[in-house]
């Protein structure tokens, strides 16, 4: 079989997105927007999103921040904190403005220290989600300092999210961008109203990226890069076509003088280039025809929403990735800096 030159796809939507606020909104959001259809939008902002004044605020931020004509719809979330309040969610919920909230584990990562310190302290919060269908999103990582860094997600897995599941077995979980062989085969065996995110990022390297030559901190983000077998286990699963696997890049530009720092920040800007990212993966991994599924229809699926009616071309055509764009807020290094990726993204067809 010759390889394609071009591909259509039903017009994607990202899983899992930080656009941030302010200057660094108005340079990042359009990289989302041209691409996806909707996106989840993370909270973590500085005051993070609690309420749903504020999600509304910050979805006419973001609104404002993209071309009308991109037909981009931002998908808010509410970060869950130990005050939550179930009935702050629910009517964010019922009024349409969270799709979904989000638990850090306080501390876990970038904007976190608001974040939950005990999942036992959301049991009300729980059963109102559970009740009301509301997804919960989670970053699942142990913050225990007894526990190894490239252990943590394993970790949750067992002390958080398996208990959790159990008390609340009608709840609706993403395991937010998943980066280990034990986390595809939890979800791969729970229910179908559990359902994972996978980055391009987590399927194209393994933690030795992090050291190459020297300490690399353009390929560090959260949860950390594990090692190759890892790797693999989530190319497979994204790749399988299994629905419980889906899109979400956890894009989460910073700017390169806060990367390049004693104490860098986590976090990889690939927005400029998800969708060539992904379709490397999986014609890497001779699966091209299940791109589609992954990026495309299991998010929606399980998100209960309609498909796209959109489509999207790539185009196969080298393509050099910059080594840094120079945006408002200061310079921002993308995924695959200085690399060149064999498909273009040729934009969004419309029907009709
Ligand atoms: C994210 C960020 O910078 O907000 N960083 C990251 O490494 N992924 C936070 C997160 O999703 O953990
Ligand atoms: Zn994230």
């Amino acid at each position: 079989m010759t390889a394609p030159t071009e591909l259509e796809l039903i017009r994607p939507d990202d899983w899992h997105v930080h656009l941030r606020d302010d200057a660094m909104l108005v340079a990042v959001a359009t990289f989302t927007a041209r691409q996806f259809a909707r996106a989840i939008i993370m909270p973590n902002l500085k005051p993070p999103v609690t309420t749903v004044a504020a999600a509304r605020a910050y979805r006419e931020r973001i609104l404002a921040a993209v071309d009308p004509s991109l037909a981009f719809t931002p998908l808010m979330t509410a970060y869950l904190t130990d005050d939550a309040e179930p009935e702050e969610l629910a009517r964010g919920f019922r009024e349409g403005v969270f799709t979904a909230a989000k638990l850090y584990p306080a501390h876990a990562t970038t904007n976190s220290a608001a974040g939950v310190t005990d999942v036992r302290r959301l049991d009300r919060v729980l059963e109102r989600m559970q009740a009301i269908g509301m997804p919960l999103l989670v970053h699942g990582e142990v913050v225990d300092h007894q526990v190894d860094v490239f252990d943590r997600e394993a970790a949750f897995i067992e002390r958080v999210l398996a208990p959790t599941l159990e008390r609340f077995p009608g709840l609706r979980v993403v395991f937010e961008h998943i980066t280990t062989r034990q986390a595809v085969d939890f979800v791969t065996q729970a229910r179908p109203t559990v359902g994972a995110t996978i980055t391009p990022h987590h399927l194209e390297f393994n933690r030795n990226a992090l050291f190459e030559g020297g300490l690399r901190p353009h390929f560090y983000c959260l949860p950390v890069a594990k090692r190759e077998e890892h790797r693999l286990a989530l190319r497979k699963a994204a790749t399988s076509g299994n629905p419980k696997f889906f899109l979400g890049t956890d894009s989460a530009p910073h700017r390169v003088t806060d990367k390049e720092s004693a104490c860098g920040c986590a976090g990889i800007w690939n927005a400029p280039v998800a969708l060539e990212s992904y379709a490397k993966v999986f014609e890497e991994e001779g699966a091209l025809s299940r791109l589609e599924g992954f990026s495309s229809l299991h998010g929606p699926r399980f998100y209960g929403l309609p498909v796209n009616g959109e489509c999207v071309r790539l185009v196969r055509e080298p393509t050099a990735v910059p080594e840094r764009y120079p945006l408002a807020p200061g310079d921002v290094v993308p995924f695959h800096a200085g690399r060149q990726l064999a498909w273009r993204f040729a934009g969004v067809t419309r029907p009709g």
